[in-house]
């Protein structure tokens, strides 16, 4: 299986699925080494203060069985750092080493799957591993595919998050739709304020209430939906992103997309801007003599021109697609006997991904964002030593 690395200077592999582990465990084997998942993070500057409670912190925000909107799994997520961290909790430089055992493993949801794995999932990537991997596709719990891919992502942000604050930079994921119940503009301030205030995270705190109400009456009915999660990055600088193929906005959009049930992007206005004029399209510059900047008067282009950042903030919206798993009779395919069928599946979900997907949504952005701010270091290091003088603003 190939494409398990994300960045290129800041680089993050993952691996482990959802059970893997499960069909490993024996009495030489410690219970936390039966399977899991392993982050490799490479290039954490040395000296950063990276602690397991604050890998933890995040993962907290994406565990399983907090709340009714919640699947039942009780997944631990508990993590350990295995490598690249010394004494006093400091990077060394080296590839820090994260583990995030599966202790929720039982046998019995193991064989909840292995009764389930002759019928393509709706909405799950099972028809399409099978094609790809065949026989040997992983059957339990969407192997790969599964949302508890994301926990790795999480601690893999969390360390990105630890160098970004040294640089003031800050990224905030909440939800702003759900089955298509929307919340009103949300500003920065107002989604600092009201963070995780609610099972949704939504900062529009009346909305959230309907949302609410809405999600588990969707549940109650053995059903999910979908919605919309807005992710901002505050304090960046202008400047950062490779035009043509590596624009910030296709790296941050290529995270974003990686991450299971995510089925669209937009930066700023987006696919509002299909409808408008260029005058009512484009951004304002003025010179700001305070702060010796150009700035926009208005942000639709969401904080990049020509995939580099204008240093306003960045505004992105991710569409959610509904959870794949539901709790009703669906028409499918029995790939043994090559029968159609109509088949309830019995594995636990989530009635909306909504409120563990923000905090893999804020992972994936500072990723691409840290590797980015590498990429551009890189570049103005050198200019800068052989053009003095180059840069006009
Ligand atoms: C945090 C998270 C949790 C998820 N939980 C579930 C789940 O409980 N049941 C399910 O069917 N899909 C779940 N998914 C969605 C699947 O991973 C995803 O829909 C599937 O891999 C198909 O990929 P695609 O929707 O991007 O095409 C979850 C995804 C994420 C990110």
């Amino acid at each position: 299986m190939m494409g398990n690395t994300f960045g290129r200077l800041f680089r993050v592999t993952t691996c482990g699925e959802s059970y893997g582990g499960g069909f490993r465990k024996s009495l030489d084997i410690p219970k936390e080494l039966y399977g899991g998942l392993i982050t490799i993070v490479d290039g954490v500057p040395p000296g950063i203060t990276i602690t397991p409670e604050l890998l933890q912190g995040e993962l907290d925000k994406r565990k399983p069985g907090l709340s009714a909107l919640s699947t039942p799994r009780k997944e631990e997520d508990r993590v350990y750092i295995f490598s690249g961290v010394m004494e006093n909790n400091l990077t060394t430089g080296a590839p820090i080493g994260i583990i995030i055992p599966n202790t929720d493993i039982e046998d019995r949801h193991i064989e909840q799957h292995r009764a389930n794995k002759d019928f393509i999932r709706p909405g799950q990537a099972s028809y399409t591993y099978y094609k790809k991997y065949g026989r040997f596709a992983d059957w339990a719990g969407a192997g790969r595919a599964s949302g508890r891919e994301t926990a790795a992502r999480v601690a893999a942000g969390a360390v990105a998050k630890a160098v970004l604050d040294l640089m003031g930079i800050d990224v905030i994921a909440y939800v702003t739709e759900s089955h298509g119940i929307k919340a009103g503009h949300i500003t920065y301030e107002m989604a600092k304020a009201n963070y995780r205030k609610n099972e949704l995270n939504c900062p529009d705190l009346e909305k959230a209430k309907e949302m609410i109400e809405d999600l588990l009456e969707v549940k109650a009915a053995g059903d999910s939906c979908g919605g919309v999660v807005e992710i901002i990055a505050k304090g960046v600088p202008a400047g950062l992103g490779e035009p043509v193929f590596d624009k910030l906005s296709a790296t941050i959009a290529h995270g974003l997309m990686s991450i299971g049930g995510v089925k669209g992007i937009e930066f700023g206005e987006g696919f509002k801007h299909a409808a408008m004029k260029g005058s009512e399209a484009n951004d304002t510059p003025w010179y700001d003599e305070e702060t010796k900047r150009v700035r926009f008067r208005t942000n639709k282009a969401g904080g990049l021109l020509g995939g580099i950042t204008t240093g306003e903030e960045i505004r992105i919206r991710a569409a959610v697609k509904p959870t794949p798993t539901i709790m009703l009779e669906q028409e499918t395919v029995n790939i043994r006997h090559r029968k159609n069928v109509v088949h309830r599946f019995t594995s636990r979900s989530d009635p909306s991904l909504c409120p563990r997907i923000y905090p893999v949504c804020e992972a994936m952005v500072r990723i691409a964002l840290l590797d980015a701010i590498y990429m551009a270091k890189a570049y103005e290091s050198v200019i800068n030593n052989i053009v003095p003088g180059w840069d006009m603003l």
